[in-house]
Order: structure tokens, then sequence, then C-alpha cells
């Protein structure tokens, strides 16, 4: 099976599968590499001709495609309704891969020969009450199908569509031409254990832009049920066209496949030499020495990964990050998927980071001492680690004491607001080095997560009111 992979008005090259030898093979298109515009697809795939033994260079063909699909529902429903194995990455990218995250477009080789302006453009109106339908009937109708088609290439496990919104602020569902999607639309989860994750989520994707990250713009939608629309950080859009830009995902950035999300990739119970054989954050600080300004984006990264901590996030795995791609290296993307993970932490559900700051994968075991040895894995000054931490739970306090001021809050919010500034001042009134012999005594076991845990759909109309400023 042959695939041409674009990118924007340029081919990259060729996606090859043999079924029989089960063998993956990428070849750079020969002006792709000597455009100037040209770049790897990942450091896995370099431009110039593979010294890797065939084995290895379909693996990480493999591992690098792979990531692209979806992982959830949308993946069992494509293999279903094509009927070709969940296994079957080339099949599955035939199908799902013309609009994935980022810019690559994965198209059949005969098919790639239309130029895309000429191939015959889908768009397909979206109104909100069938909308609204669609998410209550999701239980008998996956969410990614619509007219027979799915319409889902972008990777997660949770529900989403991909759209185009217009100037009046219509959803489309598009495909072919060059209609391009701008927007995530995510509807509530359906597991009753994940109530409230999209208020969650808007939740902290304000709170993180308030506190001064780059973060993907968000806005709650009622339909009347909740449902997340994010902007797509990943598309320009131009008077007569959108583009596309080029980004990869932690775990593309690292060629780790889509199970090396997380650090602890085979949960408690495996051989010691893999314990830690997934993506971790110091790794993920080291793939930024060759970036452009790396002194800048490991800046970005850290407040990245203590904003993390801050909001008690435990699922802030390496597909939760994605750089930006160029001939220039790679940059941090805006921040995206900010969910206050704690608040489902249950009877099923453990609370363990999805990579560990130091040694410690639970909020709880924080300490000085994990921080120091985060900072020497990570290669990042004690002081800027420490400065960092300091400013950012300093001007989260000061955010949420702006934004919840007393008599104003959700009762739930006031109860837990309290210990979350104990906590933050307890960080705030710490100057000196770290001290190795003595333990610190601010744990990180943030108050948000406890004011969440009110699952209360009438906060957003009240967020929006004091986030959107
Ligand atoms: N604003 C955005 N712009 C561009 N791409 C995005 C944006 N938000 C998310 N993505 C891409 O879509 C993917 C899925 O998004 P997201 O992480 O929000 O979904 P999810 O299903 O909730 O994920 P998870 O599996 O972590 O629960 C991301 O990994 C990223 O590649
Ligand atoms: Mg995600």
């Amino acid at each position: 099976m042959r695939l041409t992979v674009h990118m924007n008005e340029h081919r990259v090259g060729w996606l090859i599968y043999d079924c029989f030898a089960d063998q993956f093979e990428f070849a750079y298109d020969g002006a792709w590499v000597a455009s100037p515009v040209g770049f790897p697809l990942a450091p896995s795939l370099p431009l110039a001709p593979s010294r890797q033994s065939n084995e290895a260079h379909s693996r990480s063909v493999r591992i690098f495609f792979e990531n692209l699909l979806p992982e959830g529902r949308a993946l069992d429903s494509a293999a279903l309704m094509y009927s070709v194995s969940k296994n079957n990455v080339a099949a599955l990218l035939a199908v799902l891969g013309q609009e994935t995250a980022g810019a690559i477009r994965i198209v059949p080789e005969r098919a790639s020969e239309l130029p895309e302006c000429e191939a015959t453009p889908v768009l397909r109106h979206v109104r909100q009450a069938e909308l609204s339908q669609r998410a209550r009937e999701r239980a008998t109708l996956p969410f990614a199908i619509w007219d027979q088609k799915i319409w889902l290439s972008i990777s997660g496990c949770q529900d989403k569509l991909a759209v185009y919104q217009d100037v009046a602020g219509e959803w489309f569902l598009v495909d072919g031409g060059l209609l391009v999607s701008t927007h995530i639309l995510k509807p509530e989860p359906t597991n009753p254990l994940m109530a409230g994750l999209t208020s969650n989520e808007f939740l902290c994707m304000r709170l993180a832009r308030a506190v001064g990250l780059d973060v993907a713009q968000v806005q709650l939608h009622h339909i009347p049920e909740p449902v997340l629309l994010i902007t797509r950080f990943d598309r320009v859009e131009h008077a007569d066209k959108v583009q596309r830009l080029p980004t990869i995902d932690g775990c593309q950035a690292l060629g780790l496949p889509v199970c090396g999300k997380y650090e602890r990739p085979f949960a408690h119970h495996h051989d010691p030499r893999d314990v830690r054989a997934g993506a971790s954050l110091p790794s993920l600080f080291h793939l930024l020495d060759t970036a452009a300004r790396p002194a800048a984006e490991k800046i970005s990264l850290l407040r990245w990964a203590v904003f993390q901590v801050l909001i008690g996030n435990i699922d802030a795995h390496a597909k939760n990050l994605t750089f930006f791609s160029s001939s220039c290296g790679l940059s941090l993307a805006p921040a995206y998927d900010l969910v206050c993970g704690r608040m489902y932490v249950n009877e099923q559900v453990q609370e363990t980071l999805a990579m560990a700051i130091g040694d410690a994968f639970r909020l709880e075991d924080l300490s000085a001492e994990e921080w120091m040895s985060f900072s020497r894995a990570a290669n990042l000054s004690l002081r800027l680690v420490k400065r960092e931490l300091t400013t950012l739970s300093s001007t989260t306090a000061s955010v949420l004491e702006r934004f919840w001021p007393k008599g104003r809050t959700p009762l739930s919010w006031l109860k837990s607001r309290r210990r979350f500034k104990w906590r933050a001042e307890s960080c705030l009134r710490w100057h000196g080095p770290f001290p190795p012999e003595r333990r610190s005594t601010w744990r990180w076991k943030l108050a948000i997560g406890q004011s969440l845990r009110a699952k209360d759909h009438t906060q957003p109309a009240f967020l929006t009111q004091r986030l959107a400023r």
C-alpha cells in the first residue's frame, strides 16, 4: 500500500506498507528535502537517507504515524465501519489521515494526483439541535460517525469533532478541496464518573490564560448540553484559505509509541528495567536543546509542568503536549487539555501522575527534594525552577482570590480556597536553597480539584463572566 503525505501545497513523501512482511517505509520526496521549507517529520525520521536497519526504520515510521490516529471509540468505529483490523495502521491512516493534528494529510496515491483545489469538497452544516441530539445519542451512535462516514482524525481518547467555524459562528464538517477545520468540539464524556469534564477543562484553560500561560482559546457552549469549543492553534485563517501548521506531539517528538505517553507505561507490575520506559519531563526538556530559542522554550515547558501540578492534572501525558515543527526546529505550542484530574480519583482511578516530578508520581509525595531532582534531570537551574514555582503559585493564588472574592464564591470553593492559599503561601515562604535533609512542608494536592468536585454545571456561566476578561 502506498500513501502520499502532504503538508499544505507540498508533497513530503510516501508512506509504504508491505502487509505481508509487515514493514513500513517512509521515503521523502527529493523536492521536499531540497526545499528551504523542508524539515524532518520527527527527530526519528531524519531527511538524510536512513542508516537504520529496515526493522528499526519500519518501527520509527509506524510509531510516528500511529500516533496520529484517535485512540478511543472513534478508532473502534473506524475499524468496524471500514472492516479493517484496529492494528492495521496503514489502512486506518488511508481513511482517517486527511485532517490530522498539525499539517499532515495522508491520501491514497492516486487521489493525491488531483490538485487539492480540484478534489470534491464537502461542507456539512452541523446545526446545534442536531449536535445536541447526537451528544445525547452517543450510546447508540458513536459521535465521530456522520452521514455514514468517520469524521475524526485527531488523536486522544475523548469524543470530539473537528469542525470549520464560519464568520457567523456556524459549525461545519469539512472534507476535500481547500476546506480545513478550524475548531475542535468536545462534548461531556458519557461516563458518569467523568461528569463535569467540560466545565473542568474550561475552568483550567481559562485559569491558565489568566495566569499568563500560552493556551488554546476555549469557549463553553450550552446546546443545551455543555460542549467545549477549542480554537485550533495549528490553523491560520487567511482571507482566501486556512493554512495548516505542522506540529508533532510529545510521543512523536520522542519517538515513542502511543503507550509511551505515560512515563510508567506498564503501571506497577513490570520488569524493573522498563519501569520508566515512557515519556518523562526531563526527556521533553532535552528535546528543546536543539530548539531555535532553547531557553525561552524551556521556561514555557517548565511553566506548563508547574501549572499541571497546581491544578492537579494527573493526566498531563506526552500527547497532551504539542510542538510546532519547522526547518528552525521545535517550539512549544499553546497548552490544551488542561484538566483537574484529581477530582476523578476514586476507587477506580488512582492518583498517579502521567509523568513524575523527580521520583514523585503522586501529588502528595512532592517535596523540595523531588523538585531538586527534577531540575537536575532536566538540566534546569534550581533557581529558575524555584522562581517559576513561586511566581506561578502566587499568581495563581492571587488570580483565584480576584476571581472568587469572599461572599461570591461557590460554597465548595470557599471551603477549599483556604487550604489552597495556605499551600501557596507556604510555598512562597520558602526562600533558601532546597534543603536536602529537610522535607518541605508544602504539599500540592490542590484545592482546585476539591472545588470542582461540586460538578456544578451552573458554574461555567459564572466562570465565563469572571475569566473572560
Ligand atoms: N487547540 C488545539 N489545536 C490544535 N490541536 C489540538 C488542540 N487541542 C488538541 N489538539 C490535538 O488533538 C489531540 C487531542 O486533543 P485532547 O488532548 O484535547 O483530547 P482528549 O481526547 O481529551 O485527550 P486525552 O486522550 O488526553 O484525554 C491532542 O493530542 C492534540 O494533538
Ligand atoms: Mg489529550
